[in-house]
């Protein structure tokens, strides 16, 4: 059982900021909408708050977010739930990058010395402070996209751990790198990978899902990468439509999902449906 004690990727300002870029509406426009004024939105994307439960309501009514998200993350108290059930072992590694954290995840049989990475970190030094010391050995590495925070630490691990094979989105120009599409399923060591191809955020992404083949019944892991956070989502960066499709579907997996995403804390597929501004 873990509960998060890592903070959450986006404040209320950053969520406003996406959500804002998605609607093409500059705090003016949305000022108006809103009946709230400009220098309050201003306010919120430096992290100071100060608005009434009703403007947070009409904010989160006029960028067609949901309110009872919206408020929690006014409040500072967005709900994370209790993470557990899972039929295997996962690890979240983070890493600094900027003045934020970026995760990596190994999944691994508890008690085995070997086990499958997601990502790699923002750079080899900061992954191997975060490295598990009892594993010893990678089936594999799966890539979600080829972002630096996410891929930097890869030629470090190849150094580290030798000929593993390394699977990322199609589109990704990182040499020897073999593309997995929408569908693709591998079973490096005992887990079984399905690929989700979710472009959106960048144009070659992947998201992942993990399971244990032999236990339907038990709680699979989705590795979200920058499409699905806890309380947010990533930025649009590549096409905003996409972006909503793929989160739309993400939050269409079986509620007890647990998800694992590039930045910020452990959450479930139930939490953020329930939570999460961009239930659209
Ligand atoms: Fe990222």
């Amino acid at each position: 059982m873990v509960i998060e004690r890592t903070p959450l990727e986006d404040e209320l300002g950053d969520v406003l900021e996406k959500a804002m870029r998605c609607a093409c509406f500059g705090e003016v426009t949305l000022g108006a909408r809103a009946g709230v004024s400009p220098e309050k939105i201003r306010d919120a994307f430096d992290y100071r708050y100060d608005f009434t439960l009703e403007e947070i309501r009409r904010l989160a009514d006029v960028l067609g977010l949901n309110e009872v998200g919206v408020a929690a993350l006014a409040s500072g108290h967005y709900p994370l739930p209790k993470i557990g059930g899972l039929p295997f072992c996962l690890y979240p590694l983070r890493t600094p990058h900027g003045i934020g954290v970026a995760n990596a995840y190994i999944v691994t049989d508890c008690g085995s010395e070997r086990g499958v990475l997601f990502d790699t970190g923002s750079d080899g030094e900061a992954l191997r402070r975060a490295w598990p010391p009892g594993i010893r050995g990678l089936d594999a590495i799966f890539l979600t996209h080829p972002e630096t925070e996410h891929v930097g630490g890869l030629a470090d691990v190849q150094r580290r751990f030798g000929p593993v094979p390394v699977f990322g989105p199609v589109g990704v120009r990182i040499p020897g790198v073999l593309a997995l599409a929408e569908g693709a399923k591998m079973k490096p060591g005992s887990v079984e990978i399905e690929t989700l191809a979710t472009p959106g955020h960048a144009e070659s992404h992947n998201c992942y899902m993990v399971r244990a083949p032999d236990l339907w019944a038990a709680h699979s892991v989705l590795v979200s990468g920058d499409i699905l956070f806890a309380g947010s989502v990533g930025g649009a960066y590549f096409c905003s439509e996409k972006l909503k499709v793929h989160v739309k579907r993400l939050l269409e997996l079986p509620p007890e999902t647990v998800v694992a995403p590039g930045h910020g804390p452990l959450t479930t597929i139930k939490n953020e449906r329930t939570f999460n501004p961009f239930v659209f």
